[in-house]
């Protein structure tokens, strides 16, 4: 048989750091003591009170599908939550529960994104958007960050006065720079976006992972803003998929279509666990927990990186990322990194196009297991 692979999926690459865990995975085989810190997820379990419920709804039989948009009492939850936590006034059916968040954007993508259409991505930006984009056949125009890692919005103004954009991707505290926006610059952004007829599409899921900043969702003033969020990170769920998009009727309904025709509902016990997530107050003294434990691992990092005369480091205020300016080529240091270090980081080329002298570091990981990357960076680092 000749086999044909759309366009669509050609144009799609794959995981940029694929070839550095195929390195990793040898070095282990090897056995060698390998350190990861190119993981995007908390290296805490799942709180025992949300496995719990899970485990509950599994055994009195709550297996089957539910509705396309997910249970009404958690979207009734999630629309107090944001009603109390970010000012954002929504009725429960203006929310799709999703598998995961990155669901909820390629929902997004694939509804307000064709062929000719182009989207604004910042660079660097999450992996998976600009693939999410591509998917649909949009273009990507990309706008730089500042030396303190943060918009440039002079030329973010030019972009969008210059250019027709579909869809602003904006996203705080951010994956990889870990630099979270002030209330004003995020007014800034969606206002200049707004004014130049572009939805914006805001992911904050890493909203509570926040080191003595605010969190502001644009969604609590402005209409056209499509909010992202979902259990993964706060809660340590990532394997569970369980995300959320919020919109206006109008949206949604559309949105829903392709959930309906695609994975159907998100899974039935994990919305369960989902629901004790939110409702146990426990869960929040966890996430505090888990929160400070990050603060400390942050400040090692950022302290031990900054000790070192090549590396510059500003301090991230979010997420559980650090990306340093390592003064050369990122993909040459990442992999110097893991062949002389045994240290996984991820190069910044995997991000965009202005990052190379970057690298992120997760510091989603024990305090011994910083501690002792930082010992083995000293070998590659003055
Ligand atoms: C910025 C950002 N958005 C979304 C996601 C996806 O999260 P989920 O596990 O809910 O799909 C990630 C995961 O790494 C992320 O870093």
């Amino acid at each position: 048989m000749s086999r044909k692979i759309s366009r669509r999926v050609q144009r799609i690459e794959s995981s940029a750091t694929l070839k550095m865990a195929d390195l990793a995975k040898e070095l282990r085989r090897q056995g060698e003591d390998v350190i990861s810190l190119g993981v995007g997820e908390p290296d805490f379990d799942t709180p025992r009170n949300i496995k719990k419920c899970s485990k509950e709804a599994l055994d009195s039989g709550f297996v089957h599908y539910t509705d396309s948009k997910g249970i009404p009492e958690l979207r009734e939850l999630l629309s107090e939550k944001l009603g109390r936590e970010n000012n954002i006034d929504i009725e429960s059916d203006e929310i799709i529960l999703t598998p995961g968040a990155k669901f909820a954007i390629f929902l997004a993508c694939q509804t307000l994104l064709e062929d000719g259409d182009k989207a604004l991505l910042f660079d660097p930006s999450w992996v998976s958007y600009k693939e999410s984009v591509k998917m649909t056949g949009a273009g990507i125009e990309w706008c730089s960050m500042n030396n303190e890692l943060r918009p440039s919005v002079e030329e973010y103004k030019d972009i969008l006065e210059s250019t027709d954009i579909s869809l602003v991707v904006l996203n705080s505290p951010c994956n990889p720079t870990g630099q979270v926006y002030s209330e004003g610059e995020i007014r800034e952004l969606v206002e200049i976006a707004l004014d130049n007829d572009a939805y914006v599409l805001s992911d904050e899921i890493y909203e509570k992972i926040i080191y003595d900043r605010e969190h502001y969702s644009p969604s609590a003033d402005y209409e056209d803003v499509i909010t992202i969020n979902g259990f993964s990170k706060t809660y340590s769920m990532t394997g569970w998929r369980l995300g959320y998009i919020v919109a206006d009727e109008e949206l949604i309904n559309q949105f829903i279509k392709i959930q309906q025709h695609s994975v159907s509902c998100p899974t039935s016990f994990a919305q369960k666990g989902a629901l004790c997530a939110l409702n146990d107050p426990v869960s929040d003294e966890i996430v505090g927990e888990m929160v400070g434990r990050f603060k400390g691992r942050r400040d090692m990092l950022v302290d031990g990186l900054n000790s070192f005369s090549d590396v510059e480091c500003v301090t991230p205020e979010g997420a559980f990322y650090a990306f340093p300016d390592v003064g050369r080529d990122s993909d040459v240091v990442a992999e110097q990194l893991l062949r002389e270090c045994h240290v996984v980081v991820t190069p910044g080329s995997a991000f965009g196009e202005d990052c190379k002298n970057n690298i992120r570091i997760s510091y989603a990981r024990s305090e011994e297991r910083i501690k002792e990357a930082l010992e083995r960076m000293e070998k590659i680092f003055d």
